[in-house]
């Protein structure tokens, strides 16, 4: 066979299967250059394994290179994107990936990438669209899968200092990022107390050693509002670097829209106005809530019909069910991601939900109190007038229906919470 490609008609190239070995060959030195010199600065031991990523099992190219294992490729082996909307129980879910030992966790980090557009020069902000900064968001994503937390230096603000920053958001809900080798003060804590205890305690995070810390864990999950449909996710599901599993987290947009009100007060001032005197205001702005849900139906649909793109790669879970029985849902979203449900879990499941358990041995579902989760699932009933429950309801119509949240008719019915307005549903993970 001859070396090399060649043109075909139809503008087809072909290669012999020699060259397409040294190009894959090539590719993949690289990657593995890079990471070893990473890990070969790491002092402490690192956990993870050579192995070959088992997605690409239909590809040949692939499988010819993972079965021989002449050729240790290192990548984490699941990457997890929570997938949700402000105020839809994203922190909470997020924590049941964070507690486990296996996971590199970072929540939020597209906050830093819209930071940084948002700061920059006028002129630059008119010429930026939706799609510059969603690839700016993929890029960041693909980075952090691929555990180079350098790739953030470009957005954070003040921009670091040899690879130091004081400035990560939210740094204390990451795990991995307040305990050795990041922190070696870190305590391991299974609930930190606040957000403040982490910087304090470990001072200034070393973005080096942050990305031995994911290489070392093997697995990355990261929690996102950011991205406003799933179709947006598109590219980093076929990227073949990665083995994406998309956890898209829903709720009601009722229960999201009480949530908002209460905890950014000053923004939705005009809805308290509506709330309490029953009247609405002519400077509401009905815009977010109803973008959330044509977002929310448009993934869901995507999701449920199963394109190739994103089939054994989507799970649907409504927050709801998720506090109703939080050991069977978690058990289902570990299983779709393809990972051992780990002893701290269950016990951050207990401390966490009411669940009155000791230890996990006793680990028994008639011990969960499902009516307190219930109650404060449903809790925004007793927070919104029916005048603004009923507006939501005739924007968000489709969502409801769809997601299986029924309507109320009456002020009576919502305040009513004897009947839950959670109807049954299984959304069977796409297989
Ligand atoms: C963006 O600008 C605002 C106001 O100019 C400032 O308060 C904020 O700290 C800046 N954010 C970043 C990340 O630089
Ligand atoms: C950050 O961590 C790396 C790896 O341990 C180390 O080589 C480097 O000196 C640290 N940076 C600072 C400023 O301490
Ligand atoms: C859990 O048990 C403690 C005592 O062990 C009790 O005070 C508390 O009320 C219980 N919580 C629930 C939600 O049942
Ligand atoms: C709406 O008003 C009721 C009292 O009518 C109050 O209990 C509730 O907290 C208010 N909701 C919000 C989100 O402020
Ligand atoms: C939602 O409301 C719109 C407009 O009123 C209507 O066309 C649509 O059929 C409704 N959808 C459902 C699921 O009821
Ligand atoms: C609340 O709903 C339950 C079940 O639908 C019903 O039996 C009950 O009469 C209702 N209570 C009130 C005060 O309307």
């Amino acid at each position: 066979m001859r070396e090399g490609c060649r043109a075909r008609g139809g503008g087809r190239m072909e290669c012999s299967w020699k060259t397409i070995l040294l190009l894959v060959c090539a590719s993949l030195g690289v990657q593995y250059t890079a990471i070893r010199t990473l890990r070969d600065s790491l002092s402490g031991p690192c956990r993870g394994a050579y192995r070959c990523q088992s997605r690409h099992h239909g590809d040949s190219r692939w499988t010819a290179l993972c079965d021989d294992s002449w050729m240790p490729v290192e990548f984490p082996q699941k990457h997890i994107l929570l997938f949700a909307t402000t105020r839809s129980g994203s922190s909470f879910t997020g924590q049941l990936l964070n507690q486990h030992p296996g996971i590199f966790y970072v929540f939020e980090p597209l906050y830093h990438v819209q930071q940084a557009f948002t700061n920059s020069s006028s002129r630059l902000r008119r010429t930026l669209d939706r799609r510059a900064l969603l690839g700016a968001y993929r890029d960041l994503l693909l980075n952090l899968y691929t555990c180079d937390l350098h790739f953030m230096e470009n957005y954070i603000r003040p921009e670091p200092q040899d690879h130091i920053t004081s400035s990560l958001f939210r740094r204390s809900s990451s795990h991995a990022l307040c305990s050795p080798p990041v922190c070696l003060e870190g305590v391991d804590a299974v609930d930190p107390p606040d957000e403040t205890w982490c910087p304090k305690k470990c001072g200034a995070l070393n973005l080096t050693l942050a990305s031995m810390s994911c290489l070392s864990r093997g697995h990355v999950a990261i929690k996102t509002v950011r991205i406003p449909e799933v179709g947006d996710l598109r590219t980093l599901t076929e990227d073949p670097r990665l083995d994406l599993k998309i956890i898209h987290l829903v709720r009601d947009p009722r229960a999201i829209l009480a949530s908002r009100i209460m905890a950014f007060s000053e923004q939705f001032h005009s809805w308290k106005i509506w709330n309490v005197t029953g009247r609405q205001p002519r400077y509401v702005d009905l815009s977010q809530i109803t973008s959330t849900c044509k977002d929310m139906v448009a993934s869901v649909e995507t999701g449920l019909q199963r394109p190739a793109w994103l089939r054994g790669r989507y799970l649907l879970v409504r927050y709801e069910d998720l506090a109703l029985s939080p050991e069977a849902r978690v058990t289902e979203i570990y299983r779709f991601v393809g990972l051992e449900m780990e002893d701290r879990v269950r016990m951050w499941i207990v401390k966490n939900t009411n669940s009155n358990v000791s230890t996990p041995s006793e680990w028994n579902y008639k011990y969960s109190t499902t009516r307190d989760s219930r109650v404060t699932a449903e809790s925004w009933r007793l927070r919104l007038s029916f005048d603004i429950v009923r507006t939501i309801q005739n924007l968000c119509n489709d969502t409801l229906a769809l997601l299986g949240y029924s309507q109320v008719h009456s002020a009576a019915e919502l305040r009513n919470l004897s009947r839950s307005l959670v109807e049954p549903r299984t959304f069977q993970p796409v297989t």
